[in-house]
């Protein structure tokens, strides 16, 4: 480890992703909503949505993303000196899921924990958090570890249903950035109080004003595109691959459109630059839905595992989104021996492994959610093994993991009762005697 210089200097070192076992093919969905297939399909550019099962929540899905980053990278947990969790969908007021995540993935206690929210810009607030942190120094050797984990639910039958989604994706930031190095240009951000988007905190459910949440965007877009190219230099043509913060896919293509008509006064050849710079992005996208704070990364992923492009030492654009609303443009470069951690993401894996569902098991989900997160409610979970979620007793939240008790392998999976030992509040410490 050298001596820092810049932000040029730091950046992701390992980039791991996790997903929900389970997908609703949108053709499915639009089916049983009596819509035309091609509006989803086409007019959104969706493909399949990634579905929470009762036994995962953001919690399970961050846990289960760091846990693959330190085993597919082969990076030993003491390092982390800090964690930092991006995400809209907190299952807690106070408590953060960065706790939860602390302990479940064995992090070493000289270690800080906190959540960040700014909707789908979380995850960004949370990097550019972390690339300061070990900027600062005041930890030598420590790494920060930056989650982006979010579900995302809209009402039934309403027009965000489809674009739904849910992913987690972990990130190790440090002075060996070998996956993504943050170019050291002035920060180029965008701020403005909108109600574009939002999910007051009696509702499990967001709401949308769509087509003004479009426009917000869209103006957020060239708010930071005109502040990044006026101080930096560059312009459009300087990046080899655009990210897009990909609500739907469709989106992508608008907010490029934008920025390629702003760049070249409207120049033809649109189509044929999309589809070089852009669309090798979005493959993840389609399959995982929106995300929320991880969708950025999310189609990061999906560039860096894309079978046909080999990213190693390209320029990306980044631009991340969050309604509300605050964004921001970043140039980056990806790391040159991409061949040497290449598959590592996971990204293939998770979704190699998922299972189709009905539109019938996916409202039955949902309505086991909302069951479990009443308290007094209780599942032993139906994934086989590793970190889940199976409810709530005695008003807090009940995980499954390496230090679950030998007692619950005698429950059944599906169980609706704890089993007896297992929940019992733990036992509280003795109080000090005065003059003790
Ligand atoms: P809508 O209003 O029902 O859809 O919902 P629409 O009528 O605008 O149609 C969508 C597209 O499908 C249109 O194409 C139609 O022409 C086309 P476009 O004009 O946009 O190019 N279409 C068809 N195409 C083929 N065959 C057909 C057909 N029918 C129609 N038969 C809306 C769309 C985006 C409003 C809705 O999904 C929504 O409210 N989504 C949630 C909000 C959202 O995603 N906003 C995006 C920007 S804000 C953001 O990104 C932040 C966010 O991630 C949250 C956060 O920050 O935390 C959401």
């Amino acid at each position: 480890m050298g001596s820092i210089r810049s932000v040029a200097d730091v950046g992701i070192e390992a980039l791991a992703v996790h997903v929900p076992r389970h997908y609703l093919d949108v053709g499915t969905l639009a089916r049983a909503n009596g819509v035309d297939p091609g509006k989803y399909c086409f007019g959104l550019g969706c493909r399949r949505m990634a579905v929470v099962a009762p036994d995962e929540d953001p919690v399970v899905l961050a846990v289960r993303a760091a846990s693959g980053l330190f085993e597919r990278y082969d990076i030993d947990p003491a390092c982390v000196g800090m964690v930092v969790v991006g995400t809209e969908s907190g299952v807690d007021a106070a408590k953060p899921i960065a706790t939860y995540v602390h302990r479940m993935a064995g992090l070493p206690r000289d270690c800080r924990t906190f959540d960040i929210q700014h909707a789908c810009y979380g995850g960004t607030a949370g990097l550019r958090m972390a690339t300061g942190w070990v900027l600062g120094g005041l930890r030598p050797g420590k790494k920060a570890l930056v989650i982006a984990t979010d579900v995302a639910r809209y009402e039934i039958g309403s027009p965000g249903e489809p674009t739904q989604g849910a992913a987690a994706v972990a990130m190790l930031v440090g002075d060996e950035p070998r996956v993504l190095r943050l170019e050291p240009y002035p920060e180029a951000v965008h701020t403005e109080e909108v109600m574009d988007f939002w999910r007051p905190t009696y509702r499990a459910t967001a709401l949308a004003d769509g087509h003004h949440s479009i426009e917000c965007y869209l103006r957020a877009l060239e708010g930071c595109w005109g502040g990044f190219t006026s101080s930096s230099g560059l312009g459009l043509g300087a990046f080899d691959y655009l990210l897009y913060h990909s609500p739907f896919p469709k989106m992508a293509f608008k907010a490029h459109k934008r920025l390629y008509e702003l760049a070249t006064n409207g120049a033809a050849g649109f189509d044929p630059d999309y589809e070089r710079r852009v669309l090798p992005t979005l493959w993840s996208n389609a399959e995982v839905g929106n995300a929320y704070s991880a969708s950025l990364y999310v189609s990061l992923a999906g560039l860096l595992e894309h079978a046909e492009v080999d990213a190693a030492g390209k320029r990306v654009g980044l631009f991340s989104y969050g309604s509300g609303c605050c964004a921001e443009f970043i140039a980056a470069r990806v790391g040159d021996d991409a061949a040497a951690w290449r598959g590592r993401t996971g990204l293939r894996q998770v979704l190699a492994a998922r299972r189709e569902i009905t539109h019938e098991s996916y409202l039955r989900f949902r309505q086991g959610h909302e069951e479990l997160a009443r308290d007094g409610s209780f599942r032993t979970p139906l994934a086989p093994d590793g970190v889940a979620f199976c409810g709530t007793w005695n008003h807090q939240r009940v995980y499954r993991d390496a230090t679950w008790p030998a007692a619950v392998a005698s429950a059944r999976p599906g169980d609706t009762c704890p089993p007896s030992d297992v929940l019992r509040p733990a036992p509280r410490p003795a109080r000090a005697q005065a003059g003790d």
